[in-house]
């Protein structure tokens, strides 16, 4: 938020975004009301509905529409509630948005379906989460992603602030609100070990909770040769230049490794892979995935790897 803060003081005499209608798709919590205020200093008009049926704090979506911005949201929505609200920030008399910022591609989604009209005036989509990053690349991949978007959920601050440490606090915060016990000694499960899931397992761990994993990756498992590739590559595939190891490559020569963990491996089913629109024997993550952004935990990895039961994808 400090950042948005100095973002603030430092642009709103030029007033970037004048001219901007940005509809938008998010959490709406006190975090988020400071980027949409941000958005309305820097110059843009805001319309705004939630992401999550959830997770809207009533008090916010309050403060917001007091302050002019119009904003369809409210705690505890029902799935139809939901779709209505998205409806209701798009379809309106007399305001065509110019902007698309979304979270989870739901707004996308619903524009795409029922107002395609409106991208004719949209000059680009900015998405903050896995899921709709992932449908963008679908979009794109078949040719029918009519604007630049902009992928923000695979930056490195996005990365590190909202999915590594923030879910490392939110995950104690919710589970404890919700359960109410103690976490010493209780088996817990975390679905996936990407940067929300590293978080989440390091959260758990220090209350003393026997945490299992599963992951289909096995460099995400094993987180950890290319002499063979090189040597055995047809002619022209490689000029004089530096390479990355093929995907394929690294990710067996990394599944060779887990029996050493004592780590099982399965497929990823028919469904899950369909829906991930990955095939089942991989590469499992696309080529702009970071995997650096995990080589300073490395160490902290293998703690795991020695002290918690670490499944793929255990079936
Ligand atoms: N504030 C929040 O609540 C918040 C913030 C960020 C991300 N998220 C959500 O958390 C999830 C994970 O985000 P991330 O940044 O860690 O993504 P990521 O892609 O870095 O990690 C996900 C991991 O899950 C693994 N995986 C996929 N399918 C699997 C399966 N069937 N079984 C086991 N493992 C499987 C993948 O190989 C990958 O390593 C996403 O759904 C994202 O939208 C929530």
């Amino acid at each position: 938020m400090s950042a948005l803060i100095s973002l603030r003081k430092r642009a709103q005499g030029e007033k970037p975004l004048a001219g901007a209608k940005v509809v938008g798709c998010t959490h709406i919590t006190a975090q988020t009301a400071v980027l949409i205020e941000t958005l309305v200093a820097l110059g843009a008009q805001c319309r705004w509905t939630a992401c999550n049926i959830y997770s809207t704090q009533n008090e916010v979506a309050a403060a917001l529409a007091e302050s002019g911005v119009s904003v369809f949201a409210w705690k505890g929505e029902s799935e139809d509630d939901f779709w209505w609200c998205i409806d209701r920030c798009v379809n309106v008399e007399g305001w065509q948005a110019n902007m698309i910022l979304d979270d989870g591609g739901d707004l996308t989604h619903w524009v795409y379906k029922k107002y395609p009209s409106v991208f004719k005036k949209v000059r680009g989509i900015v998405e903050e989460s896995v899921t709709g990053v992932h449908r963008l690349y679908q979009l794109s991949k078949a040719g029918k992603l009519c604007v630049p978007a902009m992928n923000v959920n695979d930056s490195v601050t996005k990365q590190k602030f909202d999915n590594l440490y923030c879910c490392r606090e939110s995950i104690l915060d919710g589970l404890k609100r919700t359960t109410d016990v103690m976490f010493g000694g209780k088996q817990v499960v975390v679905c996936g070990y990407g940067e929300v899931g590293k978080g989440c397992c390091s959260a758990l761990k220090a209350l003393g909770a026997i945490v299992c994993v599963t992951e289909i990756d096995p460099i995400c498992a094993l987180q950890a040769l290319a002499l063979i590739e090189l040597y055995n590559a047809p002619e022209g595939r490689y000029k004089q230049d530096v390479y990355l190891l093929p995907k394929k490559m690294d990710e067996y020569v990394a599944s060779l490794h887990l029996p050493n963990f004592d780590a099982h491996l399965t497929e990823l089913s028919d469904e899950q892979a369909k829906y991930m629109g990955l095939n089942k024997n991989g590469p499992f993550k696309p080529n702009y995935y970071r995997y650096d952004r995990c080589s300073k935990t490395t160490h902290h990895d293998f703690d795991y790897v020695q002290y918690t039961h670490f499944y793929c994808n255990v079936v």
